[in-house]
C-alpha cells in the first residue's frame, strides 16, 4: 500500500484530533435531524432491496453509528461501526445499540479478518487521502461476501471520489440516486454497486 509522507501522517492526525474535538462539542449532534435522515433512509432503502434479509454490515467512518440507529436489530445479522474518532466510538457505545460492535479504527489502515454483506462509506469516503483512495477502495472491495454490497453516500459532488468508485473494474453500479432536501444546496449522491 502507499505510505503517507511524514507531514499527510501530522495533517491527518490532526484532522483526527479536530473530529474528536467536534464529538465532544456534540457538533455532530445536528445527523440526527429529519433532513439529513434522508440520506440515512436511501441506504437503508437500498439494503433492504439489494441485499440479503439479515446481513452482516460495516459502516466505515460510522461516526456516531446513527445509521446503526435506523436499523431494527432483527434487520441485520451483526452491525460494525468503525471510526478512526475516539469520542465519535463512545458516543456509539454508549447507544448500547443490540448485536453491534463499535470500534475505534482508521479506514487507511482497518483490514479486517472476516467478511461483510454490506459495507458502507456514508459521508466518509471522501476523507480517505486521495493519494490512498484506490488502495482503500479495492481493500474493502475484497472484504465484501458474493453478492456483497457496497454503498457509498457523498454530500454534493464528491468531485475525485465517484470517479474512482465508477472505474473500479471489479464493481457494476446497480443504482444511483441523488437524495434532495428542501435546500437546493444541501443533497447528497448515493450509490449501490455489487461486485462483478
Ligand atoms: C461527516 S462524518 C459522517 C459520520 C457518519 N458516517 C454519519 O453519516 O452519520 C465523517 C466521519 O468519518 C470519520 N473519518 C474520517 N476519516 C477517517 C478515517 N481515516 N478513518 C476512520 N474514520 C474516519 C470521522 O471521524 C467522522 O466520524
Amino acid at each position: 500500500m502507499k505510505k503517507l509522507s511524514l507531514k499527510d501522517r501530522f495533517h491527518h492526525w490532526r484532522r483526527k484530533m479536530r473530529w474528536n474535538r467536534q464529538y465532544k462539542k456534540g457538533k455532530w449532534d445536528y445527523l440526527n435531524n429529519d433532513r439529513e435522515h434522508l440520506r440515512y433512509q436511501q441506504i437503508v432503502d437500498y439494503i433492504n432491496k439489494y441485499s440479503l434479509k439479515t446481513p452482516t454490515i460495516l459502516d466505515l467512518g460510522a461516526g456516531e453509528a446513527v445509521l446503526n440507529t435506523k436499523f431494527n436489530p432483527e434487520d441485520y445479522t451483526h452491525f460494525y461501526n468503525v471510526d478512526f474518532s475516539k469520542a465519535s466510538i463512545q458516543n456509539a457505545k454508549a447507544k448500547n445499540l443490540s448485536k453491534s460492535t463499535s470500534l475505534v479504527a482508521d479506514i487507511h489502515t482497518f483490514n479486517p479478518d472476516q467478511t461483510y454483506d454490506v459495507i458502507v462509506f456514508n459521508e466518509a469516503y471522501y476523507y480517505v487521502h486521495d493519494m490512498l483512495r484506490q488502495d482503500v477502495l479495492n481493500r474493502f472491495i475484497k472484504k465484501l461476501n458474493p453478492n456483497g454490497l457496497l454503498i457509498v453516500s457523498i454530500y454534493r459532488e464528491g468531485l475525485d471520489c465517484w470517479e474512482v468508485i465508477d472505474a473500479n473494474p471489479n464493481l457494476e453500479k446497480t443504482e444511483f440516486n441523488i437524495v434532495k432536501t428542501d435546500r437546493e444546496q444541501t443533497y447528497w449522491k448515493v450509490g449501490a454497486y455489487r461486485l462483478k
